[in-house]
């Protein structure tokens, strides 16, 4: 059963006599329990998504449209009181920068048992730290870390908060947002590996948005593929990644590194470069960049059609010419 369901979702901003469609009538459902990836080159619109979603998005300068359903409830028109609530107990959100938020002059265990305590002001300071003690020992970071200061900490435990604050309440969805993205590899794949032994442990859903296709190859079951605010292809990331359907995931694949001893393939960059969406193309949205476009793609964008189970793609010539 699907978790979340985003129904037609567009989002534009509005600055003067610009309007930025940043996202264009978006459909995507994620399973309770699955892991959904959402990938695409910077600006395609993927914190955007999750923005919308959070409704954290500029009052006043933007509009957006369509639903996103989380559990039944339907977030682009609740009520301010009511999302607050499920904000932290329904979903849960880390990005790059989650510490930085904080106030750098407390130390880690009075952030979060201020912030548990605020949600929960009938709990008392004792039980308040007995559950922040716990939350830290489930990320793996030391208990002393309650007693130090945000500087004190290295990246990784930093992020390790973030993630700890995040699970404060258990959360239903957690949605990463380029988490991991400035920590080295071997911490990334540590803390990574954490998030997928406790989703499971949890029984969380989560969706995770990346730069890094290895990222989503090794901790994604599902992988949405994003471009200037149109998903072009989504499926089970095995399936996708193997056979990729649309021309831009070709692309995006081809442009990562394979560490295989027998595969020596030069890496290829995908031409071009994201259109104006204040002025999109009248076409396909990835017609300019693609080097297998037809007539058909100058003239309409292509609609997201079914390939089998739950793989869609939106490619005029996906499942035809472009696969042979
Ligand atoms: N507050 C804003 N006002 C106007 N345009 C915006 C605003 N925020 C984002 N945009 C535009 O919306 C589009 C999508 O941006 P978004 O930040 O969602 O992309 P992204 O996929 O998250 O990129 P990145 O990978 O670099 O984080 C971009 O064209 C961006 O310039
Ligand atoms: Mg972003």
């Amino acid at each position: 059963m699907a978790l979340l369901s985003i129904r037609d979702l567009s989002v534009t901003y509005h600055s003067g006599t610009r309007h930025v469609k940043a996202l264009n009538s978006l459909n995507l459902d994620i399973n309770e329990g699955e892991s959904l990836g959402i990938v695409g080159e910077s600006g395609s619109g993927k914190t955007t998504l999750i923005m919308a979603i959070l409704r954290l998005l500029p009052k006043g300068s933007v509009e957006i449209s369509g639903e996103a359903f989380l559990n039944g409830k339907e977030l682009i028109s609740l009520k301010q009181e009511e999302l607050l609530k499920m904000r932290w107990e329904e979903m849960a959100l880390v990005f790059q920068k989650s510490m930085n938020a904080l106030s750098p002059v407390h130390k880690i265990g009075v952030l979060m048992s201020d912030i548990y305590r605020i949600h929960k002001p009938e709990v008392s300071k004792r039980d308040a730290r007995r559950r922040i003690e716990e939350l830290l020992e489930l990320v793996n970071l030391p208990s002393r870390v309650y007693d130090l200061y945000p500087h004190e900490l290295s990246g990784g435990m930093m992020q390790r908060v973030s993630i700890a604050l995040s699970l404060m309440f258990n959360p239903k969805l957690l949605i990463l947002d380029e988490a991991t993205t400035a920590l080295d590899v071997v911490t990334q794949t540590q803390i990574l590996e954490e998030i997928v032994a406790l989703e499971k442990k949890l029984g969380i859903t989560r969706m995770m948005i990346t730069h890094d296709m290895s990222v989503v190859a090794s901790t994604c079951k599902n992988v949405a593929v994003l471009y200037a605010g149109c998903l072009l292809e989504t499926g089970l990331t095995q399936d996708v990644l193997v056979e990729p359907l649309h021309p831009y995931t070709q692309g995006l694949i081809k442009s990562f590194p394979v560490f295989d001893n027998d595969t020596h393939q030069p890496l290829q960059s995908i031409g071009g470069s994201l259109p104006d969406l204040s002025s999109p193309p009248p076409g396909c949205i990835f017609e300019p960049r693609c080097i297998k476009a037809c007539d058909m793609c100058r003239e309409s964008m292509p609609r997201l059609k079914e390939y089998g189970q739950g793989r869609f793609a939106a490619c005029h010539l996906a499942g035809g010419e472009i696969n042979v």
